[in-house]
């Protein structure tokens, strides 16, 4: 292929599953593949919110977009996520495995075990049970994709709970082996690590601390890792995977 014929990002009539979805990134990646041409299953636990975001985004862009109520830790949530992607279109091509959840931190003395299962629920497991249980449809698409939202505290040790960097650890260590399993049906599996990104799950305080070690000096928006997500989900990504994507501010890099 030749250097223009390299496809732009767009997504024309894929089916996107994006979890967490009905505020912060979850809403701004909704609204990014949609406005690329993408169809949307749309899902969080916060039902009212996720209706006003799915009407969002359907007014303003005419895609199709169902909203899913749904714990990502509930036993049969492939199988849920598996039937609306059928009974609405017959396939599915890209999963986001953005919704997550995380708490304040606190030392391994103040840290028992059984804090740490609900982050390994949440990010981890989830995430694995609506892959396994989508793996089969997904193979079906022309350019199948899964992308998780790991974070900067995935690839290095920061002030969060052991919870938080243990399970976006894990979900890089996940996405890995899934890559390596699933490429051979031509599934692409690749990971977004964000870094200081301003939404409601941090509180201001903290993210005054985070800023101060943001080289860029200023925190992210939203949609500045929604872009990265449309990119890996694009046809420009179709020789990547197995890839963590860093969209930080050029934490990590610059004096690191
Ligand atoms: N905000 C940051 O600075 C930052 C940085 C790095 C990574 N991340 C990651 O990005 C992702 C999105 O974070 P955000 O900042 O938009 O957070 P947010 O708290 O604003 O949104 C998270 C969404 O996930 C949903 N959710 C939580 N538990 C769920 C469950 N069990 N089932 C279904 N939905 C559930 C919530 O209802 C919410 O709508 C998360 O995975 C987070 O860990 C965030």
């Amino acid at each position: 292929m030749s250097v223009t014929a390299i496809p732009g990002v767009r997504l024309d009539d894929r089916v996107a599953l994006v979890t967490g979805a009905a505020r912060g990134m979850g809403a701004a990646h909704a609204r990014t593949l949609a406005a690329r041409g993408a169809d949307l299953i749309v899902a969080d636990l916060d039902a009212a919110e996720l209706s006003a975001v799915a009407k969002e985004i359907r007014d303003s862009t005419g895609r199709r977009v169902e909203c899913l109520e749904l714990d990502v830790t509930a036993p049969d949530v492939g199988e849920r996520v598996v039937a609306v992607a059928n009974d609405n279109w017959g396939r599915l091509d890209i999963l986001v495995h953005n919704a997550g959840i995380m708490h304040d931190w606190k030392s391994l003395g103040d840290t028992p075990v059984e804090n740490l299962r609900p982050y390994l629920d949440v990010n981890v497991l989830g995430p694995y049970a609506i892959t396994r249980a989508a793996a089969p449809l997904l193979a079906r698409s022309e350019a199948p994709r899964v992308i998780f939202i790991s974070s900067q505290w995935g690839q290095v040790p920061g002030g969060h709970s052991y919870g938080y960097m243990v399970s976006k650890t894990a979900q890089l260590g996940l996405m890995k082996a899934l890559a390596s399993e699933l490429v051979s049906q031509k599934i692409l599996v690749n990971a977004v690590a964000p870094g200081a990104i301003h939404t409601r799950m941090v509180p201001d305080d903290v993210y005054a601390e985070e800023l101060a070690a943001v080289p860029l000096g200023r925190l992210g928006d939203a949609h500045e890792i929604a872009a990265a997500v449309a990119f890996l989900a694009s046809d420009g990504a179709a020789f990547i995977t197995g890839q963590t994507l860093a969209v930080n501010g050029g934490a990590l890099v610059v004096g690191a």
